[in-house]
């Protein structure tokens, strides 16, 4: 799926956007630690390098651009970025810059893995979550198709669906109305990434989250094009329970059940579908029975919110925009500027090191992302922990010390 151009290069020149508020802080952190783990995992054999590119208010001081031209190319070029998060004006128009570079560069897939880290305290009884989630970056709530209650284009449009189709919509004055687009490429294309990505990982489920029992053509397509894709090109990697249920309905449960259980021996992924708003109260009462889960837009907003509160909130919890077709990912925290905290050293640089090991495993250099891993859970087990996730009675660590605890850790081991 990931184009192999990364791997066998021996020197990687990263873009990096440091980002706004607490940006410089948690970037500084991430720089030492990807530094310290190349060099302890590949020592002169591989390098990697940072190019400072800027976006957002630093980029608006600089040069009177939210996203200059020059950053663009650069992570056109070089195919790949990490980016510190960016602040985005409130109330002038101006565009979020994260929608614009998905937008760009066609980043369709949002990734965002969920998993808890030791002595991290959670609000939920069991934090067992340790998934994936594959949300599609480009359609759904994303297209922006929404008109104000009154103007003259959702007039209009109300009064198409009226006349043309027979909606029923009698408020005609005081509705507001969005579109919902849904494609079958777009939706045969996340969910195609999310099942490689359960191949190449050894994850055992994938599951289409979906609000089809409602939403029939958008949201139910979604599923059966999900399902679609499972059967068709990854028949000799999966077992779909559409497929279960049809065999449940001809020939009876036992024998249906008896076909999975062969599945599960065969170490079939299993794909199943699952209506969204079940399934987020499993994700806070059953957590275990999720592996890789697979959604549209809006959906995915709230389940990758929704599960980094369970595991101890934004300080843990990384992010990816890819696109596994043409190469190209920007990978980012999935916290914003915090500006209550910036510039005063409290920033948990967790989530943009976690970030970092994501961009590590697209390029292919595992090993480094494993080292990095390995010691960062070490920190956790050691109650290293910054001021959101320390617990009462534990003295929290400054950003900067947390990173130097990692690089030590990180050259020592
Ligand atoms: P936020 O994520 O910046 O902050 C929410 C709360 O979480 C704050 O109390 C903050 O102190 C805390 N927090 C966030 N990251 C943390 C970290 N690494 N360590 C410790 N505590 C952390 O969200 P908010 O306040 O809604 O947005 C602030 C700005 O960030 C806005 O301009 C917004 O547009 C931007 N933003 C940017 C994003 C991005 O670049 N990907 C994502 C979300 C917001």
């Amino acid at each position: 799926m990931i184009k192999p151009i990364f791997s066998d290069l021996n020197h990687i020149d990263l873009p990096f956007i440091t980002g706004d508020g607490i940006g410089p802080e948690i970037s500084m952190a991430t720089k030492k630690v990807l530094e310290a783990a190349v060099t302890k995992v590949h020592g002169d054999s591989k390098s990697l390098s940072f190019i400072d590119v800027v976006a957002g208010e630093a980029a608006f001081k600089a040069t009177g651009e939210w996203l200059p031209q020059s950053t663009l190319s650069i992570i056109k070029e070089k195919k790949i970025a990490l980016k510190g998060p960016l602040m985005t004006p409130v109330g002038n128009g101006q565009r979020s810059i994260n929608v614009q570079l998905r937008k760009e560069l066609d980043l369709y897939a949002c990734v965002r893995p969920v998993q808890h880290f030791p002595n991290v305290p959670y609000p939920v009884k069991r934090a067992l979550l340790d998934i994936v989630i594959f949300r599609e970056n480009t359609e759904d709530v994303y297209r922006g198709i929404e008109y104000e209650a009154g103007s003259k284009e959702a007039l209009k449009l109300i009064q198409f669906l009226k006349d043309e189709f027979g909606a029923d919509l009698p408020l005609i004055d005081s509705t507001s109305v969005g579109i919902k687009p849904i494609s079958k490429e777009g939706s045969q294309r996340i969910v195609r990434s999310a099942i490689q990505h359960a191949i190449d990982n050894n994850r055992k489920r994938v599951s289409l989250i979906h609000k089809g029992n409602i939403m029939k053509y958008t949201e139910g397509m979604f599923r059966s094009e999900g399902y679609d894709i499972a059967e068709t090109e990854f028949k000799d990697h999966i077992f779909s329970m559409r497929i279960y249920e049809a065999i449940k309905k001809d020939q009876g449960e036992s024998k249906a059940r008896s076909i999975l259980e062969q599945a599960e021996k065969d170490n079939k992924i299993i794909v199943n579908d699952v209506i969204a708003d079940a399934g987020l109260m499993h994700l806070t009462m059953n957590p275990t029975c999720f592996d890789v889960l697979v959604l549209t837009n809006l959906n995915g907003d709230y389940y990758s919110d929704a599960s980094a509160g369970i595991v101890g909130g934004l300080g843990v919890a990384p992010g990816a925009n890819i696109n596994p077709e043409s190469g190209c990912g920007v990978f980012e925290a999935t916290h914003g500027t915090a500006p209550d905290i910036a510039g005063k050293d409290l920033a948990n640089p967790t989530s943009l090191i976690l970030s970092a090991c994501m961009m590590l495993d697209f390029i292919g250099w595992k090993k480094v992302s494993q080292v990095i891993g390995y010691n960062l859970r070490q920190c956790f087990e050691e109650g290293i922990l910054t001021s959101d996730l320390a617990p009462k009675g534990v003295s929290p660590v400054a950003c900067s010390s947390f990173s130097s605890s990692l690089v030590k850790k990180i050259s020592y081991s």
